[in-house]
This record gives structure tokens, sequence and C-alpha cells, in this order.
């Protein structure tokens, strides 16, 4: 499906800021973008103060014109809602707009994102821009989409933040003793007997009751969500048919994507991956396609948008390394191999001054079609051009991973079973990664989810289980289903209450086990684990196991592997039970990816899951699928420092940039990525 209705070929653009330049630059560097393969601009997205640079006086008529001359040329625009930085003039006269970071201090002016979600005035202001924007611009023949504010960020802790919460929690819990009861607040003499006795956590005030951290993110992401609400409804009124979006950040710990996106008509990121040719680059590529799979995942496998990379390097990074030749390439091509149906970059035109003057742009300050970067984005901008076949495919993945946001925040603000070393992420990578390195396809969602178009589903470290998980994931497994699920899964309830029963609590029974204790080994330690003779997966062999050991008991599982050190050796570290028409294994200890290439690749045998080819793969090498009932394209990207071949086996396939036929295999040089539509 394709995620914008009036467009038919891959965005490909940047972010520019007419309001940064005098308006006889606009015409020449829009003429500019042909040269470039770039066909659209985000326009607007920190214009506050050019568009209402007083109160109730709107100056619009300079973006009108640059609009004008993006469809004089053919071009597109989306469209940004200012509200990601309010004017001087607002934040002087109405101070409650300004943030209040922890601690709940307001800032001062400047900077930008530096709003309070909740303050009704800047509600009613941002509905009254967005009206206006709207109503005049709505149906203008270069419009594609909507860019709602820019990078929504962390809560605010201000007073009225506050209020709102109190409100929220009263609707949630009914009662001051149904709240105490599940906060369990008897705890250090933490019982509330007013509601205004309850503030937001952290600074120097409450860091203790986890429950409260976790209902202030939740409460938080649902003031992002319904701040977005009031934004969109202006736009749906007035700009009928036309997309909204916003630009998320991948895995941003602080607000629950999930809510933002049920908001918005299709989901767009910004990516800044550290692509510097090092040996590291192949697990900040595999993260990256991890989070690329989640912005997939948003809209059940619906395309979604690439809002902003750089073309060369980024200012804020410690180091401003500039990407390599063909780097841009690889990193644009993986996000349009996971979903993407654009590339745009931050930004189109370097400005002269300020904070980001120094990042890196499509046309340097100079305004030059002659640099490499502006060489290289044309390259990207052919290939995109020679890729619309691609446009608005999904990808089909038999496996789910999931990522709970919730479940993060929780295991994040709990005190134990480690400081630094609970890795909740990381961890999620690096299963996702068993996947990846076979050319997998993997869905990232949430517990929430419906699991039942999945054959696998992956469930790393879900310490907390949300209300109806377990029953959901029991249903999954007993109608056939295969679950693995990790150590420190199955503890606490969605108030941060521990299960009274052995863990993995309610998922006990099912997994067929049960987990005592978990032993926590220091950085430098680790224990031994081996896979047991003749076991039913046919594991072979042994493996490490890192920081988490749990110790757990058989309740009629089949153990595939035990632990061969510690004061636990000889008992399970994997186990395996059959559940109804399914299966439920349970993985004891943090293992390395030796043990995950091991596992996964037996399970996906076992299970028949959709390999992107046959052939197993070089390291370092993913090949990613997008197709639909009738077109099949394999993106191969090659994320290593060395070349390699990918042997194509019985593939009947056709190179897409080249037009090559017959390809039977493909040469990927370091860093390389080839596109193939297969017959
Ligand atoms: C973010 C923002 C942009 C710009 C870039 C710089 O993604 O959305 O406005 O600041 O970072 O990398």
């Amino acid at each position: 499906m394709k995620i914008l209705p009036k467009v038919s070929r891959f965005l490909h653009g940047g972010d520019y800021s007419p309001e940064q330049w005098p308006s006889k630059q606009w015409r020449e560097d829009i003429d500019k973008m042909e040269q470039a393969g770039v066909n659209a601009l985000t326009l607007g997205v920190f214009a506050w103060s050019a568009l209402e640079p007083e109160e109730g006086v709107y100056t619009m008529d300079w973006l009108g014109e640059v609009m004008d001359l993006l469809a004089a040329r053919g071009h597109h625009a989306i469209l940004a809602t200012p509200s990601a930085a309010q004017p001087a003039w607002m934040s002087k006269a109405y101070p409650q707009v300004l943030r209040s970071p922890i601690g709940g201090q307001r800032n001062r002016h400047g900077m930008r994102v530096n709003f309070c979600v909740s303050y009704p005035y800047y509600r009613q202001k941002v509905a009254a821009m967005n009206t206006e924007l709207a109503r005049r611009f709505g149906k203008h023949p270069a419009l594609v989409a909507w860019h709602i504010s820019n990078e929504f960020f962390d809560p605010c802790y201000c007073s009225n933040c506050e209020e709102a919460f109190r409100q929220w929690l009263r609707a949630r819990y009914g009662s001051l003793d149904q709240l105490n009861h599940s906060w369990n607040t008897a705890f250090w003499s933490h019982t509330f007997t007013d509601w205004s006795q309850i503030e937001a956590p952290g600074g120097t005030g409450e860091n203790s009751c986890e429950a409260l951290w976790v209902n202030w993110k939740r409460f938080s992401s649902g003031q992002y969500a319904s701040f977005i609400r009031n934004e969109v409804i202006p736009i749906r009124k007035h700009s009928p048919g036309i997309p909204v979006t916003t630009n998320l950040m991948g895995t941003h710990e602080p607000l629950d994507y999930w809510r933002l996106a049920a908001e918005l008509d299709f989901v767009s990121m910004d990516a800044y991956p550290f692509y510097d040719c090092r040996p590291e680059m192949l697990d900040h590529g595999i993260e990256h396609s991890f989070v690329f799979d989640l912005m997939r995942s948003f809209k059940r496998g619906n395309p979604w948008a690439l809002m902003e990379c750089t073309p060369s390097s980024a200012n804020w990074m410690p180091f401003m390394k500039l990407k390599r030749p063909q780097i841009h390439r690889l990193g644009s091509m993986q996000a349009v191999a996971h979903g993407s149906d654009s590339v745009m970059y931050f930004q189109w035109r370097q400005g002269m001054g300020g904070r980001e003057k120094f990042h890196g742009a499509v046309l340097d300050h100079t305004g030059s079609t002659q640099t490499r970067v502006f060489k290289e984005i044309a390259e990207v901008g052919e290939w995109l051009q020679k890729m619309t076949p691609v446009l608005g495919l999904r990808t089909k993945a038999d496996v789910a991973l999931l990522y709970d946001w919730e479940n993060r925040w929780a295991i994040e603000a709990a005190c134990g079973p480690t400081k630094d070393y609970k890795q909740y992420v990381p961890t999620c990578v690096a299963h996702y990664k068993g996947f990846w390195s076979q050319g997998i396809s993997v869905d990232v969602i949430q517990s929430t989810e419906d699991f039942g178009s999945y054959k696998l589903l992956v469930v790393p470290m879900l310490y907390m289980l949300r209300p109806g998980v377990a029953e959901r994931m029991e249903a999954f497994v007993r109608d056939g289903g295969t679950l693995v699920a990790t150590y420190w899964t199955g503890l606490v309830d969605e108030d941060d209450r521990l299960f009274d029963t052995s863990f993995p609590g309610p998922l006990a029974p099912m997994l067929g086990i049960e987990n005592e204790e978990t032993d926590i080994l220091y950085p430098d330690e680790h224990a031994g684990v081996e896979a047991l003779p003749g076991n039913s997966l046919g594991l072979e062999g042994g493996w490490k196991a890192t920081t988490f050991c749990a110790l757990i008991e058989s309740k009629g599982a089949e153990v595939l592997a035990r632990y061969t050190s510690e004061f636990y050796a000889g008992s399970p570290a994997v186990t395996r039970n059959l559940y109804g028409k399914g299966t439920a294994y349970y993985i004891g200890f943090r293992a390395g990816h030796d043990f995950h290439a091991a596992f996964y690749g037996k399970l996906a045998t076992q299970l028949g899951l959709q390999r992107a080819l046959e052939a197993p793969l070089p390291e370092g090498v993913t090949v990613q699928v997008r197709e639909d009932g009738e077109s099949r394209f394999l993106f191969l990207m090659n994320f290593s420092g060395v070349e390699a071949v990918v042997e194509l086996g019985s593939v009947n396939a056709t190179e897409l940039v080249s037009g090559q036929a017959n390809v039977k295999q493909v040469y990927l040089e370091p860093y390389g990525v080839e596109i193939l539509r297969v017959h």
C-alpha cells in the first residue's frame, strides 16, 4: 500500500528552511533539485516566528511562494507544523508555555522542543496555527504530506503536567486505596492519603517507586499522543486526504511510540547511524535494521518514510567523520529494504549560522552542485528512480520479536538485578541478529499486538506482563505457535508488582519450568553451557553464558542444554515444552551470537521459516525482501569491510539497477548493496 496517495515515486529530498534565505535564493535552490534527483522538500519545521511574528499576525505569503515554485516544477512539499519551536514573544508573554525538565523548574526560552505538552494555551495556539496553514495550503498541488512538529522528545515535569497526571491516575485507579495497593506504597511509608500528594518522579523527588515511574511515562506518552491529535484535527478538516506523520527516533526511551504511531497515517523516522567503516559498523547496521523493522511494524507492515538522514556527517556526533564513498547508498537502501518509501535528508541546504551550520547537507553553504556529496546524492536519486516498482511493497514476516516500551521502563526503573548490564534493547537486537544473519524477515512488535499471523514469537526479557498478554501467549502456543522466552521474563504485572507464583509467573505452566533464582555474573565472568546429547532440536556444542544465568527446574519440559560451571553445573539452561499443539522454549542465560545463530538456525529449519535465499549468507551480509503477490525484490547488503559473494541457487533474478538478467551469484564489494527482481 502506498503511503502517499498523490505520489507514485520514491520521495527523495530533505528539510529546507527558506526563512533563513533571501527570497532570490529560493528559485536557485529549487532549480538544483532535479540535478540531484531530488523531488521533495520538507518546509516550515521550525518556522513559527516567520509564520506568526507577533500574536495573531500571520505572514504566510513567503511559504506560498516556495510551494508554488515546487509545484511549478512538479516537485512535492511536505509541510511541517511549527510547534517544535515556539517564538520568543510567546515564551515571554506566556511563560507557562515553557517546558520543565526533570525536577520541575521551568526552562528559559530557547533551544527547541521546549514547550509544555499539557498547557492549554499552547494547544490552542497550535490548533489555530494549523488551521491557518491547512486552510491556506491544505489543497496546494505541491502538498503530499503533513509533518507534525519535530522529534517529540521528553516528558514535561511542570505543575500543569503534574495536575493532569493526578487526574489521569484518578481515572485509571478509581480510588487511592486501589493505587496504594497496586503500587505497594506501604513500602517506606509511601502511602498516599490525598491525590495532591502525588508528584512527578525524579530529580530531588520520588525515585524509589517503580510504579510511579512507569505510570508517569505511560501518562506522558498519552499527553504527546493527545498533543498530536490536537494538531491533526484542523489538518484533517481543511486538508482532507493528505496524510499526516511525525518523525520518530527509533527506540527513543521516554515515549511509547506505539501510542504516537496510532495517531498518524504513516510513520516516519530520522536515522543517524554511526556508519564509520569500523568493525563495529556491523552491529550498528543490525541495530538499524531492527529499528527499521519496528517502523514497519507500527502500521502492520505498511511502508514508512525515512524522513531524515545526513548526506555526509552530523555535527552533534562526537566526531564529524564523513561517510566514506557509497556508505550513504548502503544506508539509504537499507531503509528502503526494510519498508521505507523515501530517502529524505536533514538538510537540503546548509544554513549560514546557528547550531547546525556544520551539519551535512546536499547543498553546502556555497550551493555547489559539484561536491562529492551532491554527486553521491544524485546517484541515489538515479537508483530510486529505477526502483519505482518497489514502492508500496510490503514484507511478510513469519517471526515476531517483542520490543515493549512499558517493559523497558519497568526494567530500567527496577533496582536490580544489575545496575549497568540489564541491556534490554541490546538483548532484543542480539536475538534479532539471529534472523538478520539468515535473511529471515522479522516484525518487531509490542506485547499487546496480535500474534496470530506468526509462526514464531521471540520474547526476550519480558519482565512485565501487561494484562492479557500471558493468556494470549498461551493461546498462541496452544493453537500451534512456537514461542521463545528468555531469562528475566514474567516477573511483574503492569504495576510492577511481583507475581505471587514462581517465575516466569503466569507463563510458567506453558514453559514447563520454574525459575527460582537468577545469578548475575560480573562482566569479566562467564558460565559454561553445553547441549545435551540427542536433544530434540539437534543443538550441538557449547557456549558462554554472560551476566544472566537463570536457575531453572523442569516441570515437564525437555532439557536441551545445561550449565557446565558454577554451583549450578548440570542444571537446565535451555528447555523445550510441548504445550497444546505448539512448543515453548526458554533460554535461561544471556547468550552470544554463536548460540543465537545455532539455536535460531535449527528452529528456522524445523519450522520452515521463510528465508530470502536458501544458501547460507556470508558473515556481515543480510538479504531483506519487499514483495506483494506478484513482485518480489531482494536487497542484498554487505555491512562488512570485506567483499562477499552470495549464491542465488535456483532463484531466477535480474539486477534492478543495472538491468543485468539471469544473475546466478552476486558479488558485493565491502559495504556494497544490490537489488534483485526475482522472477
Ligand atoms: C534531527 C532534527 C533535525 C536536525 C537533525 C540534525 O533529526 O529533526 O532538525 O536537527 O537532527 O542531525
